[in-house]
This record gives structure tokens, C-alpha cells and sequence, in this order.
């Protein structure tokens, strides 16, 4: 497993671009199931997320035609499907894939995808997704870890969904997006209400739309869409990813540095952008482009309650915290989206950091400085605070497991020490924590300090693998 060490320290300055958003590009590629005709998407993150999807469309019959400017622009198209499955080993890998549920069952009358399960964050149910296919009239059926979708038969013609009213319990990002995939072809109108208003959302409204569903409110927290018989292909540029831009808006804040982030969108960040002006941040807006610096009296503590667009967005918690670490005083932060989103806590406790967790609540009493040490990343976001604690600690983090990096941040390494950071990957083997025990380390016993075996192999299962 590869790992990065990073030298903590270094003031970032300078321009940093933001790559494509993940979570926009993904429903999009699945959206190409909807259509036997070409569909154009550019501006496609070169992470692992997305490649995995890539490989689920092929799995179902979807066919690449061209891969350009070295796999960011991508040209697919669906004259059929050789498959309707969505496998197992590949769900487990990203939970996205089960928006290949929608647009399966809405073209071709028939879905079965592998029930996601958990991961590192939370159950991360699809009750919401189903109870709206339910809804537009499929036969659900869960059975040894799949689900099971059939849209109703009517008599000769081939099996529709049928368009319904979708009042959603909680403005749910993949349900919202993955009925209005279905919605697009169903016969009639289909109205989700309590929509999920994330710019992600937009995004992927846009792209329906034009493939020649009318699509109405998207944005809002009421959405229409008049399902049609076929649609078109598409030819669409993916939306700045605005939690990539949001995580270098903070690691310029944590070192006292001075950055452009082109790509960063007011629209996109509001509640990020009320928190870090609170912290005291000095932010210039530009178009499509956000300058950022440190405060003159440093980092001010910071209140943050995670909440649904265009509340505090989940997926910048953990990198919201870590500043916090540094702030001259006490912060709190609240997770009220996910149920277990605060496992880079025990990893910023060995960077120096003073955080007490109850509850939902954790509480952040600002600390001088932090030291590097050896960390190890849980998830997504969680590995992406190590990285930013680490830029602003003394001294050397090395962080593991950065597998979970790579599903979400394009080139992080490179961006970073584009900007000044002193940050390098290290390939390697799966890594052997082969360390002699602390005490004998203690003794002059040689070998790295740090955990013992035991201890390292208890914090690693403790960690768990997440997906
Ligand atoms: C999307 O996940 C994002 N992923 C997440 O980003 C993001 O954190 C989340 O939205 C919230 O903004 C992608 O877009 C690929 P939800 P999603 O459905 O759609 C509960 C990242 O780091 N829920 O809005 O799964 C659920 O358990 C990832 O890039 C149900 O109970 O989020 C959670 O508590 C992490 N039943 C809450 O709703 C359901 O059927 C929010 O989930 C669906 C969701």
C-alpha cells in the first residue's frame, strides 16, 4: 500500500485549479445507460471513484468509444446492455454504484444491484431510493445481498415506470438523483418532493434535461420531470468540484499562506465560506475563483452543525476540524448527516490535537502547534484532514492507507507541492508494520519507535477497512 509523508511547515502560495466533482461525474456516466446515442463528458476526476465506475458501465454492456486528454474527457454509449447486474465486488468498492438502479430499470424494465452494505461512516441505507422506485410502480425484491427492481408490465408494450408524486422523508443526494434518472424515462410526470439541493443535483438535472427529459426546479426542493419514450445523447462538462476547493481554501488558512483556488464558486460553498470568514479568513471573490489568507489575528474558534445544501456540507467536517485544531480557542462540530463521521479523531489525538467527542458533538480546544507523527487514513474525507493537520504540524506525518485519498482528490501530492509543500509518495508493497515494542525501542533496542505490533495491528482492525 502506498503511503505519503509529508514535512510539515511550509507556507502554501499561489494558484491551485480544482479538478472536476467527483460526486457530480458519477451520476452523470451512469445517466449514459439512459441512451443508445453518444455522450460526451468532460472534465471527469482521474480518481479511483470514477474509474470504478467506469469499469461497472463496461461490466453492464456500456460501451467506451474514447477516452481523451488522458482520461478526463470521456465518449460512451448504451445501443444495449449485455448485463443487469451491478456486482458485488464492485458496489462494495463504491457505493455510487447503485445509480446504475434508476436508469437500468427505467430503459430496460429490469435492474438487479448488489445492496451497498456500510462503510466507515455509516449504514448508508437505500430504503429512500427503493421506497420511490416502489413509488413509479417496480416490484422490489431483496434477496442475498441484491435488490431487485422490475417495472410493471402493461399488457403488450414493454414494462414502464410510471411517473408518481415522491415525497422524500430527508433530502437524500443519491435517492433525489437516482429517481430522477428513473423518472426520465417513466411514462408521465414525476414530482420528488423535499429534494436533495446539492449543485451536484443541478448538475445532473442539466444533463437529463438535455437529453430531452423537461426537467423543472432542480435547485429546489421540488422537482418535475416529464419522462419521455427515448432520449438523446448529451455533451456536458462536469461542475468544479466545490469540497476539493473548499480543502484547499483550509490548507491555506492552516498554514498561513496566500492561495487563488480557481474553480472555488461562492454558490457552490456558502456554508463553508460563513465558517472560514468566522475563523477569521480573509476571502477575495473572484469569477469562478476564490484568493484566500489566514486572518491577522490568526485562526478565531468556529461553530459548525453540519446540515443538507446550502447548509455546512458533511464532506468538509473532518477537514473543517482540523483547522479547529489550531484555532486560539474552542470550537465545536456537530455531524448531523452520517452517524459515525468522526474517525480522524483518534488520528488527529496523535498529531497533538485536543478534541473531545459526545455525542454528534465534538469539541475542539485549540492547540499551538501540531507534531507530525505516523497516522492512518479511515475514509475519504477523514484521510484528507491528516493531510491538512499534517501540512501545519512540525516535523514529519507519514500517513497511511492513502488508498482512501485516491478515491476522491486528482493528483493531491502534485497540487500541494505546487503550491510549496514539501509532500512525496512513497510506493511500496504492502506496507509490515515490523516495529520492536516501544520498551525495547526505549532501551536502545533499535528498530523504529512508535506501536508495537500488537498495538498497531489492534488500531488497524480497530480502524477497519472501509470501502
Ligand atoms: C452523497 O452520498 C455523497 N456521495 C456523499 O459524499 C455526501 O456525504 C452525501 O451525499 C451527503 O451530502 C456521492 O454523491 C457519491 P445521502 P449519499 O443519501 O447520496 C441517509 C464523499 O465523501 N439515507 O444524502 O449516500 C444516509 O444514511 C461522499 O464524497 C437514508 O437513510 O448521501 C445519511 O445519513 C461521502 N436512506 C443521509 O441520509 C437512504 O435511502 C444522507 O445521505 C439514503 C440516505
Amino acid at each position: 500500500m502506498d503511503e505519503i509523508i509529508i514535512r510539515g511547515g511550509r507556507v502554501l502560495r499561489g494558484t491551485v485549479d480544482v479538478s472536476g466533482a467527483k460526486n457530480a461525474a458519477l451520476p452523470i456516466l451512469f445517466a449514459s445507460i439512459l441512451t443508445p446515442e453518444l455522450c460526451h463528458l468532460e472534465n471527469v476526476p482521474k480518481v479511483a471513484d470514477c474509474r470504478t465506475a467506469r469499469h461497472l458501465l463496461e461490466r453492464i454492456g456500456v460501451e467506451l468509444v474514447e477516452l481523451g486528454r488522458a482520461g478526463s474527457t470521456l465518449v460512451l454509449r448504451t445501443p444495449t446492455v449485455t448485463s443487469h447486474d451491478a456486482p458485488y465486488e464492485l458496489v462494495k468498492t463504491m457505493r455510487a454504484s447503485f445509480l446504475a438502479m434508476g436508469p437500468l430499470l427505467t430503459r430496460f424494465g429490469y435492474a438487479r444491484v448488489a445492496t451497498p452494505g456500510g462503510c466507515a461512516i455509516g449504514t448508508r441505507p437505500v430504503n429512500l431510493h427503493l421506497d420511490g422506485f416502489a413509488a413509479m410502480g417496480a416490484e422490489i425484491h431483496q434477496r442475498s445481498g441484491y435488490v431487485e427492481a422490475r417495472a410493471p408490465s402493461r399488457g403488450e408494450s414493454p414494462a414502464r415506470l410510471r411517473g408518481a408524486r415522491i415525497p422524500l422523508p430527508f433530502p437524500s443526494v443519491g435517492a433525489t438523483e437516482n429517481l430522477m434518472l428513473a423518472a426520465s424515462m417513466a411514462q408521465g410526470t414525476t414530482v420528488i418532493e423535499n429534494a436533495a439541493l446539492e449543485p451536484e443535483v443541478v448538475d445532473l438535472a442539466a444533463v437529463v434535461a438535455s437529453m430531452g427529459a423537461s426537467v423543472r426546479g432542480a435547485g429546489t426542493s421540488v422537482i418535475e420531470v416529464d419522462g419521455r419514450d427515448e432520449l438523446d445523447g448529451f455533451h456536458h462538462r462536469v461542475i468544479p468540484d466545490r469540497i476539493e476547493a473548499g480543502t484547499f481554501l483550509i490548507a491555506a488558512i492552516m498554514t498561513g499562506g496566500d492561495v487563488v483556488v480557481r474553480g472555488a464558486r461562492r454558490s457552490h460553498l456558502g456554508g463553508l465560506l460563513e465558517v472560514l470568514e468566522a475563523a477569521g479568513a480573509r476571502l477575495e471573490y473572484g469569477d469562478d475563483q476564490i484568493r484566500v489568507r489566514r486572518g491577522h489575528d490568526g485562526i478565531r474558534p468556529v461553530e459548525v452543525r453540519t446540515a443538507p445544501f446550502p447548509g455546512f456540507p458533511t464532506d468538509l467536517q473532518a477537514q473543517t476540524m482540523a483547522l479547529a485544531c489550531l484555532a486560539n480557542g474552542r470550537s465545536t462540530v456537530t455531524e448531523a448527516i452520517f452517524e459515525n463521521r468522526f474517525m480522524h479523531v483518534p488520528e488527529l489525538h496523535r498529531l497533538g490535537a485536543d478534541i473531545v467527542v459526545d455525542g454528534s458533538t465534538a469539541r475542539i480546544e485549540g492547540v499551538r502547534r501540531l507534531e507530525g507523527a505516523e497516522v492512518m487514513a479511515t475514509d475519504l474525507r477523514a484521510s484528507v484532514s491528516l493531510v491538512l493537520a499534517a501540512l501545519a504540524a512540525r516535523n514529519s506525518t507519514r500517513l497511511q492507507r492513502i488508498y482512501h485519498l485516491d478515491r476522491g482528490y486528482e493528483a493531491l501530492e502534485a497540487k500541494l507541492v505546487g503550491l510549496g509543500a514539501d509532500v512525496e509518495r512513497i510506493r511500496g508493497p504492502a506496507a509490515t508494520f515490523v516495529r520492536r515494542p516501544r520498551a525495547a525501542a526505549a532501551a536502545g533496542g533499535g528498530g523504529e519507535s512508535g506501536d508495537a505490533p500488537s498495538t498497531m495491528v489492534a488500531r488497524a482492525s480497530q480502524l477497519g477497512d472501509v470501502s
